[in-house]
């Protein structure tokens, strides 16, 4: 069995960022509360790992505002505007760990917002990073997830409009919705805001699973990457395997397979890839 290993698979730069900013508040601490507000990563093993050593996740604004003391930790997906306001106004510390792409794609929704553009966001509705980007409108903001959703949009519509794109939304599936406003005579700003290590996985996962007999994608399945490269996956190779945790294997592979191909979504930690690899090595 020859295996096709994903060079992007893993852990992207932002995700890494705020993993380790939670390691190293960990290590810095002088005995008051951590927190993330929601997982830092959404990979139960590593959010597991973090709670055993004391951090505690807030998974509400109504948990947050009954805070006194101690940190929060902001994760790579941001958060809305109002979020920071309320952490001030309570006197709580916060240390950022958003990730610079998504916190692009705020400055751009807040400045054009302020001029009084009405934002459109490609993404998913109610995925933490599409509310965290809405929460930065001054005014009017929709949220563009489906074909149907664009159609009717660009038939209401009117004015100064900007689009931006959730930072992991499949680039193909962005291309065609842009595609829907600008034939209505869509002329306002198109921002094309899906971070490269996305697309780049994005584009390489499609490329393997093309040429491979199977192939393995491991993630999370709450993670909105690792959901997107399971469908590219899907659309070039039936024979797509999910895995989760080692948990998901063993797997039972068509007989035929002689090239496999794996790749994980951006919250993978780098130990499961390893183990998959390994497994796939070991056994076939
Ligand atoms: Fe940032 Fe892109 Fe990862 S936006 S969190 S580097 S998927």
């Amino acid at each position: 069995m020859k295996i096709k290993m994903a060079k992007n698979a893993g852990f992207c730069f932002g995700v890494r960022r705020a993993v380790d900013t939670v390691y190293e508040q960990i290590a810095d601490n002088d005995g008051s509360p951590i927190y993330t507000y929601g997982l830092i990563i959404h990979n139960m093993e590593v959010v597991r790992d973090l709670e055993a050593k004391g951090v505690t996740v807030i998974r509400s604004e109504e948990e947050l505002k009954t805070l006194e003391h101690g940190t929060v930790i902001i994760r790579a997906h941001g958060v809305a505007k109002r979020i920071y306001n309320l952490l001030a106004e309570q006197g709580i510390k916060v240390i950022d760990a958003t990730c610079p792409y998504v916190q692009r794609i705020h400055r751009i929704v807040e400045k054009e917002s302020r001029e009084g553009k009405k934002i459109i966001i490609i993404g998913n509705l109610g995925h933490p990073e599409v509310e965290g980007i809405r929460g930065w409108a001054d005014g009017e903001v929709f949220v563009v997830e489906a074909e149907e959703d664009a159609v009717r949009l660009a038939d209401e519509i009117s004015g100064d409009s900007c689009i931006v794109s959730q930072t992991t939304f499949n680039y193909n599936k962005f291309k065609d919705l842009v595609d829907i406003f600008v034939e209505k005579d869509y002329n306002g700003n198109v921002v094309n805001t899906i971070c490269n290590a996305t697309e780049e996985r994005q584009i390489e996962t499609g490329r393997i699973a093309k040429e491979v007999d199977a192939m393995i994608v491991i993630g999370d399945i709450h993670s909105s990457n690792t959901a997107k490269l399971l469908e590219i996956s899907r659309k070039e190779c039936t024979n797509t395997y999910f895995v989760q945790t080692l948990k998901d294997l063993p797997l039972d592979l068509p007989e035929t397979t002689t090239l496999i191909g794996i790749t994980a979504g951006a919250s993978t930690p780098n130990n499961i890839i390893e183990e998959v690899q390994n497994y796939v090595r070991i056994n076939f």
